[in-house]
C-alpha cells in the first residue's frame, strides 16, 4: 500500500498547485490513498473553508486532517460531523465538534488515519501520550485496521520524536505537521514504523513559514503598519512523504520525502 501524505497546505499556492500537480504525483508514484493536512487552506491561512474542502477532495486527497486552526473558518462546523473525510486533532479539549480519527477502505484493506495536536506551546489540549494510547486500544494495527497513519500536528521536534519511538511498531507512520518546515530525517524506526519530524507545507516558500514575508518582518519589528498574517501568493512548492507500507505487517518498507515545485527559486 502506497500512501502519500501531504503537509500542509497552505492558502490559495498551496491549493492551485494540489490541484494542478496532484494527480500526476498519484499516476507517477502509484499512490493508493492520499492523506493532506488541510489546516492553512482558507484564502488568509487560517482555517480551511467549505470550498477549500471539496477542492482538496476533487483534486484527489482522499482524508484531510487539520491542526490548531481547525475552527478559524466558522463554517466548517456546518460539516465537520458528517464529512467523514475532514477530521480534527483527537485530543483536543472534549466536547468538541467532529472526529479525531477514520477508519477508511481502500482495496480491500482498512487504512486509520489519526490526527493529533502537541501539548507543547499549542492551544490547551488533552495529553497527548495517554490520549494515543486510549485510540490505539480501540484500534489495534492488523486487527483492527491493516494500517495506522498518525498526523502529530505540533510545534516542537522532541515532542514528535517522542511520539515516534512511542508508538513505533504499532503504527504505520508517524509524520509531523504545522511548523511549516520539513526536517531531514525521514527514516523508519527500529520497529517498522515511517518517521518525519515535520513534512513541511505545500505552499510558497519564499515566505515565512508561508506567510507574506515583509508583513511578517513588520511583526517581528513591532511596526504599527503590520496587518495580519497573510499568505505568501508566489508559486509554490508541494512537500511530503509517500509511506510503502508492508500488506502482511502493516508496518512499512520505505519513506521517502517529496519536494518539488518552486521552492527557493
Ligand atoms: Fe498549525
Amino acid at each position: 500500500m502506497k500512501i502519500l501524505i501531504l503537509g500542509d497546505i497552505c492558502g490559495p499556492s498551496g491549493i492551485k498547485i494540489v490541484k494542478s500537480k496532484l494527480q500526476d504525483l498519484k499516476k507517477e508514484k502509484k499512490i493508493d490513498f492520499t492523506i493532506a493536512n488541510g489546516e492553512n487552506a482558507a484564502e488568509n491561512g487560517k482555517g480551511i473553508t467549505k470550498k477549500n474542502f471539496k477542492e482538496l477532495i476533487d483534486a484527489g486527497v482522499d482524508v484531510i486532517t487539520t491542526g490548531n486552526h481547525v475552527w478559524d473558518q466558522k463554517e466548517i462546523l456546518e460539516i465537520i460531523d458528517k464529512e467523514k473525510k475532514l477530521i480534527r486533532p483527537a485530543n483536543l479539549l472534549e466536547g468538541q465538534p467532529g472526529n479525531g480519527y477514520g477508519i477508511y477502505k481502500i482495496k480491500n484493506k482498512k487504512i486509520a488515519v489519526i490526527n493529533l495536536i502537541g501539548n507543547v506551546f499549542m492551544k490547551k489540549s488533552q495529553d497527548l501520550f495517554s490520549f494515543t494510547e486510549k485510540i490505539l486500544k480501540n484500534i489495534i494495527l492488523k486487527k483492527d485496521a491493516d494500517f495506522i497513519v498518525v498526523d502529530l500536528h505540533g510545534e516542537i521536534t522532541s515532542e514528535k520524536m517522542a511520539l515516534g519511538h512511542y508508538l513505533d511498531g504499532k503504527v504505520t507512520s508517524v509524520v509531523g505537521t504545522h511548523t511549516h518546515v520539513p526536517t531531514s530525517d525521514t527514516k523508519i524506526l527500529k520497529k517498522g514504523t515511517a518517521y518525519q519530524t515535520d513534512i513541511g507545507m505545500c505552499g510558497d516558500y519564499d515566505s515565512v513559514i508561508g506567510m507574506n514575508k515583509e508583513n511578517s518582518i513588520k511583526k517581528f519589528k513591532k511596526d504599527p503598519t503590520a496587518k495580519s498574517h497573510f499568505p505568501a501568493k508566489g508559486k509554490a512548492t508541494i512537500s511530503g512523504v509517500v509511506v510503502d507500507a508492508d500488506d502482511n505487517t502493516g508496518l512499512a518498507n520505505s519513506i521517502n520525502s517529496i519536494f518539488f515545485g518552486n521552492n527557493f527559486k
